[in-house]
């Protein structure tokens, strides 16, 4: 029997959730059988004999039944392992978990994009482990493209990374390709349509597509740290702009770019006709390698089922193997 513990029961950790329950027999004729021992987030806790349904509805109609701290549960719960989906925060508290789990020689699956400050220490903690951190989740979503890296493309020479790896700023640049608006206007739309937060930096400065471009380029054995990465945003991009570019066949978008030489997020001229000139909130990657040539892949890049269903590709990965049955 697998057992796994949700540490982070928002978005993310109750759509992995509502896919254990909906895809449960599905996944155990892959797997084998599997038990969430334990869910935590900053509410509370459940853990024991609980109903995995009952927890998504408990947790719809407000907080998690026990005051147990997540720490505490992370650190004495008895999981194989965690599914680790609480906030992208720059600083220690997921990864914490994330080392507690390993020390404790169990596998870490996330969505946290924290381990962009850490994952060359984090990798080295799981192979020490005999544990596995997998992290599909975080770059992209849905869009396969750290296991195509680390295990279908694993003896090709990764030339370069060229991707589009923020869906907000992608919806901005097409809107503004498509029709002319000023990025003000079609930032506030984007805000009221949920698709833009409410303070966008993140996504409109090219930080989260930068913090995704480290995971990226640790994951091809590029050493790079978050502060390396040169980056501009989509803020000063008029209409002015596009219809230049387009005049010429191009069209603008936010490129995250990574080779041996640099790393970079910045606004590019795009052909219009290039697969990269996707439109819309989708993500897209190309990458150039010596032996495939150029692989070109493309996905929604967030969303609850989007983002837990590549969680779930990693628990396959995790166990596919693991003669649980
Ligand atoms: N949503 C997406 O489409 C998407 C796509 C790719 C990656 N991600 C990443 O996946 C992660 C989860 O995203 P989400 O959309 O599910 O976020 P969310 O809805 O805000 O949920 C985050 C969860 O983590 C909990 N949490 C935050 N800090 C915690 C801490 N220190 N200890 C314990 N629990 C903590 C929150 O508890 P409270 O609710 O009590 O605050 C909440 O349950 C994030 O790192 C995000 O960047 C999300």
């Amino acid at each position: 029997m697998i057992k796994i513990a949700i540490i982070g029961f928002g978005t993310v950790g109750q759509g992995v959730a509502e896919l254990l329950v909906r895809k449960r027999d599905e996944i155990e004729k892959k797997i084998g059988k599997f038990k969430v021992v334990a869910i935590s987030d900053l509410t509370g806790s459940i853990s024991g004999e609980f109903k995995l349904e009952d927890a998504i509805e408990i947790r719809k109609k407000g907080k998690l039944p026990e005051e147990r701290a997540t720490s505490e549960i992370v650190e004495q719960e008895d999981y194989d392992v965690m599914i680790e989906v609480t906030t992208t925060r720059l600083d220690e508290s997921g990864i914490a978990y994330m080392k507690t789990a390993l020390n404790r020689g169990a596998s870490v699956i996330t969505s946290n994009k924290s381990i962009a400050v850490a994952l060359p220490d984090l990798l080295k903690l799981a192979e020490k482990k005999n544990a596995r951190l997998l992290y599909e989740a975080t770059v992209g979503g849905a869009m396969p493209v750290i296991r195509l890296l680390n295990s279908y493309l694993a003896l090709c020479e990764i030339r370069s990374l060229n991707g589009i790896l923020n869906g907000t700023c992608n919806y901005i640049l097409t809107r503004m390709e498509e029709e002319g608006l000023p990025y003000s206007q079609v930032l506030r739309e984007a805000q009221e349509m949920g698709i833009a937060e409410s303070n966008p930096t993140a996504d409109v400065e090219g930080i989260d597509a930068g913090i995704k471009l480290v995971i990226l380029a640790n994951t091809i054995g590029i050493p790079a740290k978050f502060e390396e990465v040169e980056r501009e945003g989509i803020t000063k991009i008029t209409p002015h702009a596009f219809k230049v570019a387009m005049q010429k066949g191009f069209t603008i978008r936010l490129i995250a770019e990574a080779n041996r030489r640099k790393l970079r997020v910045s606004p590019r001229l795009v052909k219009i006709n290039s697969p990269l000139a996707i439109k819309g909130t989708l993500n897209a990657l190309l990458i150039h390698t010596d032996t495939a040539g150029e692989i070109f892949v493309a996905g929604r890049g967030a969303g609850k089922f989007e983002t837990a269903s590549a969680i779930l590709s990693d628990l396959y990965e995790l166990f596919r193997c693991s003669g649980n049955r």
